[in-house]
């Protein structure tokens, strides 16, 4: 086993758009585990948007990123050494290990991954917090009813391509929109969404949405806010949900932002407008979990991933998500092991 931990910390808190200056590579000795703690060897990591509001001095929902400290996020691993009674050598656990390549632990917020079920990746995307985030803020803030026309932004990443299927397996029709006509064609040809466009290649997305939902909008699954927000609400039919899940458009601005006016819409049209943090559902993962696998194994429910390799692109690979570079979810391979 290598003696050396190479870590990713946050050197300085971006203005605007993140830049790699803003990270710095660290090494250190291979952590040893004390009683009671076992010693994680990552396997991958996940780079996810949240993760750039949190590089912010003020806190939103979570303390802020410290500076100089390795940055916080999901991983997934193998046990490589254990004084915990509950984690052999050998097993698989996904937990908040951070950007990393060995992390200690005392077992908290760890969760055991069962490799024969699917690759272990799919802790950190389909089966992990983006798939539970896509079937509570569609199931439970949307709850769309077979027949109905649910709209999902960012529908080609770790959650979006979730919740869009979720919706046609509730017998829903699913328009999606992407940045990018690879997308446009994973999500209609293989994911079965009925209709699609690429906002960056579409000037006018009201009428383009117009054009797609020729019965309007009963179900907004909301993950990029802004403009493509601005156009979907006026097409939404009275009673229609709206689940804000993200809002990515304006995760990199250095200031607000003023759009339209929507709250006239959401009384004259009474919509139910909800932010939801996945989190809030933990006491439900038990419910989720084994249906995501289901469908999973069924075939029902596709992903895809997008892998960069080796620690040292674990800021390349996060900023590229903000770009769009990632088609499904965007994760960081550290190890085969
Ligand atoms: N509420 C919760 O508990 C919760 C949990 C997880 C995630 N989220 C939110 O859900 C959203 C999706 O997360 P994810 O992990 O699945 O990420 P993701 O969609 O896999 O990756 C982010 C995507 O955002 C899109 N994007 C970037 N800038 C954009 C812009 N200005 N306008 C429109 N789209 C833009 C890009 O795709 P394009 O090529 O399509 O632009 C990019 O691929 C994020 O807003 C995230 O914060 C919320």
């Amino acid at each position: 086993m290598a003696t050396t931990n190479k870590q990713i910390l946050l050197a300085a808190r971006p203005t605007g758009f993140p830049q790699p200056t803003d990270f710095r590579l660290a090494e250190g000795p291979v952590p040893e585990p004390a009683a009671g703690e076992f010693l994680v060897g990552i396997s991958y990591l996940s780079v996810d948007p949240y993760m750039r509001g949190r590089m912010n001095a003020a806190r939103s929902y979570a303390d802020p990123q410290k500076l100089d400290e390795v940055m916080g996020g999901g991983a997934v691993g193998k046990v490589l050494a254990s004084r915990h009674p509950g984690f052999a050598e050998g097993e698989f656990v996904v937990g908040m290990f951070g950007w990393q390549q060995y992390a200690i632990s005392d077992g908290g917020g760890v969760v055991k991954v069962d490799p024969r079920l699917a690759p272990i990746s799919t802790s950190l995307g389909v089966l992990g917090m983006p798939g539970l985030t896509a079937y509570f803020g569609l199931l439970d803030v949307c709850a769309p009813r077979p027949g109905e026309t649910v709209v999902v932004s960012g529908a080609a990443g770790a959650v979006g391509s979730t919740a869009g299927q979720i919706a046609r397996i509730r017998g829903c029709r699913v328009v999606g929109i992407a940045g990018d006509d690879h997308k446009i064609r994973w999500i209609r040809e293989d994911l079965g969404f009925d209709a699609a466009f690429n906002y960056k290649a579409e000037a006018r997305f009201f009428e383009k949405l117009k054009e797609l939902c020729p019965a309007g909008i009963d179900c907004y699954f909301d993950n990029v806010g802004g403009a493509i927000t601005d156009a979907v609400f006026p097409l939404m039919n009275p009673g229609g949900r709206v689940a804000i899940c993200g809002q990515i458009a304006l995760y990199n601005l250095d200031k607000p932002d003023t759009g339209a006016r929507l709250l006239p819409l959401v009384l004259v049209r009474t919509l139910k407008v909800q932010g939801f943090l996945v989190f809030q559902y933990a006491d439900r993962y038990g419910e989720a979990f084994p249906q995501l696998a289901r469908w999973l194994q069924e075939g029902r429910l596709k992903y895809r991933e997008t892998v960069a390799e080796g620690i040292e692109n674990a800021v390349p690979a996060f900023l590229g998500m903000l770009r769009g570079e990632n088609i499904g979810k965007q994760l960081v391979r550290i190890s085969s092991r």
